[in-house]
């Protein structure tokens, strides 16, 4: 049976619902209208009935959509997570292992898998707690968090219905519930996903290794663009420096201790009374004069956009949003109105295809006083003063061009997402010959398409030291690979100890920014004394050392959708005491990360030599992660440069670690690090190979792409058991080192 139902309230004579047996959605509807939905406990009390579950059909050679009683393949509901429309391409497999089931209660929806005995349990997005999800549960609602502290960590600021499970046998699977409304995760008995919103689609990828499974979720939702190499820098931020010449200063500190840093921020305090796109006219009066100065030192910079609006006529952004008709309404139908940093502000629905066109253009202007990249902080949205932190439920998002009219409810977890589309592509306009950058705090399955991310307001304690690592892990599994924690700390004071110990591993996470909140002490490099100074400047020329290395992770990543960040299970999917491992993690294949304060951490096997990239030991380091290159292995490497604008291939470093049949292989990618020549071929694409004959190894080049291999000199460290066997070369040339 299907009914229209029709309320009184202006905003709900736009909703239809769909009745099919029962009155589930009146009391939904009811509920919105007052503004509360039924929370977690209600759920519990309910009872759930199992309806028919729809295989319907494969949508590539692995890949199985399950569909529930009542929606069909060919007339799918809009999908966010996926770029392009899910297509049916076959049958679903005879022999098919892992169908879920479909579930229905008076106000929810779910899907469950049974998962396979021994089953470990990944992903979920960005969670606190261990790597191994096997237990654990979250709440799919994007939430402003600070300390991690609503509902003990429970949600964060990204959404990701998506679990990866990997079987005993090293086999993987996932799970997508296309859902983009509030939902429960539960991992305490096989996979359980129960959503407050209307029946969706369920995608199973099933391969034969977490890898590979890895790569469709990329391959489905979209991968990473591939960004400006400086973002690959260290980045230095702080709410707020103020005024613009204290953020000459931090620049001009860091080249005069001779710290590697590309980028420095630009939080709250530029804005005039947090109105974004405007420029404090006392404290940072010429901003492109600023940015000039910045781009003289070699840094780029990053400027804050959040999406709350100030309500003020006569404001400029104000006033043409509100005659562009962009603002979510109110479930009366008027512009809605939250307060944020500024006081009362109004908010872009970005549901709206002209909002997107109106945000886009916005970024014009603003790149063009010479800003680099933009940071959407508060996009969950977050709103101050009410219990919720958030907008009303029943707010009403207009949509269009495919995306129906809906409650707040339902586009609550993608209103970061559609934000940073939309940013992203203004960023673009405003430069179309560069490669946008763009950093969101609340994101969903698919986000990495637009925007990084950091893991929000961490604070400067042990424990979110510690938690960073799996933190970084599940949203690399989660399809995000381009993120990272407020290294150090944001919240509270740093001691020296934990600041120095959290820099000793953190220089090697996909982004890397210290930050730290209003009114905390310092807590740059040299912040802390002498010694925390030389380890700051120890690790962060370590990074920059790998800069070739890591920029190829971000090639092959956007290429294969592979995480650069790696859990160790990836080594050795067979070892299953490197399951729940999370003290410790890989940089693409090839490189060991184990930071000092690790416990008796399970290592893969395979990686048992250790590098040295400027001088340091990290044996009697007291700070610096203990590096460790794969056997088998070719890391390029390139010298210490401040930051990525200068050459640093000058010589290229091939770092060598042969496994036991005395061969190697590593891969280098170069491009003009910005721009999109290396999309028509403008790249070098270098495969190095040793091989060991008698008592010679000899290293051989080959390489694709347009780009002409620069003739430079190469250095060789040949790391083995009995030390470090150095040799020169050219690259490009045949070259040969001969064993002691
Ligand atoms: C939020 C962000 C934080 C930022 C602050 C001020 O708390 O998470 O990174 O510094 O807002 O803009």
């Amino acid at each position: 049976m299907s009914v229209e139902l029709w309320f009184i309230r202006p905003y709900h004579r736009r909703m239809r619902f769909a009745l099919s047996g029962g009155c589930r959605w009146l009391a939904a509807s009811v509920a919105i209208a007052l503004g509360a939905l039924p929370a977690a406990p209600a759920l519990a009390a309910e009872s759930f009935r199992a309806e028919p579950t729809v295989a319907a059909g494969a949508i590539g050679p692995g890949d199985a959509l399950f569909l529930p009683a009542g929606l069909a393949a060919d007339q799918l509901p809009f999908s966010l997570c996926f770029p392009t429309p899910l297509h049916v391409a076959g049958q679903v497999p005879a022999d098919w292992q892992l169908t879920p089931r479909f579930f229905r209660s008076e106000h929810h929806r779910r899907v469950t898998l049974a998962v396979p005995a021994g089953t470990s349990l990944y992903g979920t997005g960005e969670v606190t707690g261990p790597l191994l999800r096997n237990g654990k549960a979250v709440t799919l609602w994007n939430t402003d968090t600070p300390d991690w502290q609503v509902d003990q960590g429970r949600r964060l600021y990204q959404s990701h219905p998506w679990v990866l499970g990997v079987r005993p046998d090293g086999s993987a699977f996932g799970l997508i519930a296309d859902s983009t409304w509030r939902a429960e995760m539960d991992l305490n008995s096989g996979i359980e996903f129960t959503s407050e919103g209307p029946a969706f689609p369920v995608v199973i990828i099933e391969r034969s290794s977490p890898q590979e499974v890895l790569q469709e979720l990329a391959a489905l939702t979209g991968r990473m663009p591939l960004p400006p190499r400086w973002a690959l820098g260290y980045q230095q931020c702080r709410w707020s420096y103020h005024p613009d010449s204290r953020v000459r200063e931090i620049a001009a500190e860091f080249r005069r201790r001779q710290i590697p840093c590309d980028v420095i921020w630009m939080d709250i305090h530029y804005m005039d009374g947090y109105r974004i796109f405007t420029f404090d006219p006392t404290e940072f009066p010429h901003p492109a004069g600023l940015n000039s100065y910045l781009h003289q030192l070699g840094f780029k910079s990053v400027w804050m956009i959040d999406p709350g609006v100030k309500a003020q006529p006569g404001y400029k952004i104000y006033d043409s949003g509100t005659a562009a008709g962009v603002w979510v309404h109110d479930a009366q139908g008027a512009d809605y109105h939250g307060d944020v940093w500024p006081g009362a502000c109004v908010f872009p629905d970005f549901t709206r295809p002209g909002t997107q066109r109106w945000w886009c253009s916005l970024y014009g202007d603003f790149m063009g006083q010479g800003v680099d990249g933009v940071w959407n902080d508060m996009n969950e949205p977050a709103v101050f003063g009410v219990p919720s932190k958030t907008m009303p439920l029943d707010n009403w998002h207009r949509g269009g061009e495919g995306l129906p009219a809906g409650p707040h409810i339902e586009y609550h977890n993608v209103y970061g997402m559609l934000m940073v589309k939309a940013t992203r592509e203004g960023v673009r306009a405003a430069n179309p010959e560069k490669r946008p950058f763009v950093l969101t705090r609340a994101n969903f399955l698919g986000g990495q398409r637009y925007a990084a991310t950091w893991t929000g307001d961490n604070a400067s304690t042990w424990k979110d030291l510690k938690m960073s690592i799996p933190m970084s892990l599940n949203l690399s599994l989660s399809g995000q690979p381009f993120n990272g924690p407020d290294l150090g700390g944001f919240d509270g004071a740093a001691t020296p100890e934990l600041w120095g110990q959290w820099v000793g591993f953190g220089a090697f996470f996909p982004f890397c920014r210290g930050h730290a909140v209003q009114g905390s002490p310092p807590k740059e490099p040299w912040a802390f004394g002498p010694e925390i100074e030389q380890v700051a400047r120890t690790a962060l020329q370590r990074r920059y050392r790998l800069l070739p290395y890591l920029y190829t992770q971000f090639y092959a990543s956007s290429v294969s959708g592979s995480p650069i960040m790696r859990p160790l299970f990836f080594a050795d999917t067979h070892d299953l005491a490197l399951r729940a491992e999370d003290q410790a993690f890989l940089v693409g294949g090839d490189l060991l990360v184990v930071p000092k304060w690790a416990q008796h951490p399970h290592l893969p096997r395979g990686f048992g030599r250790t590098l040295s990239l400027v001088g340091e030991n990290s044996a009697t380091d007291h700070y610096q992660a203990d590096l460790r290159i794969r056997d088998g292995a070719i890391i390029p490497l390139g010298k210490v440069v401040q930051s990525t604008t200068e050459e640093s291939l000058d010589p290229l470093t091939l770092l060598i670690a042969l496994d036991r049949s005395g061969r190697a292989q590593g891969e280098l990618y170069e491009d003009a690090g910005d721009g999109y020549g290396f999309q028509s071929g403008d790249y070098l694409l270098s495969q190095y190979e040793a091989k060991q004959t008698g008592r010679t190894v000899t290293v051989l080049a080959t390489g694709s792409g347009l780009r002409a291999r620069p003739r430079r000199p190469v250095a060789i460290e040949l790391i083995t058991d009995q030390g470090v066997v150095r040799a020169a070369g050219v690259d490009g040339e045949k070259i040969q080192i001969a064993l002691p």
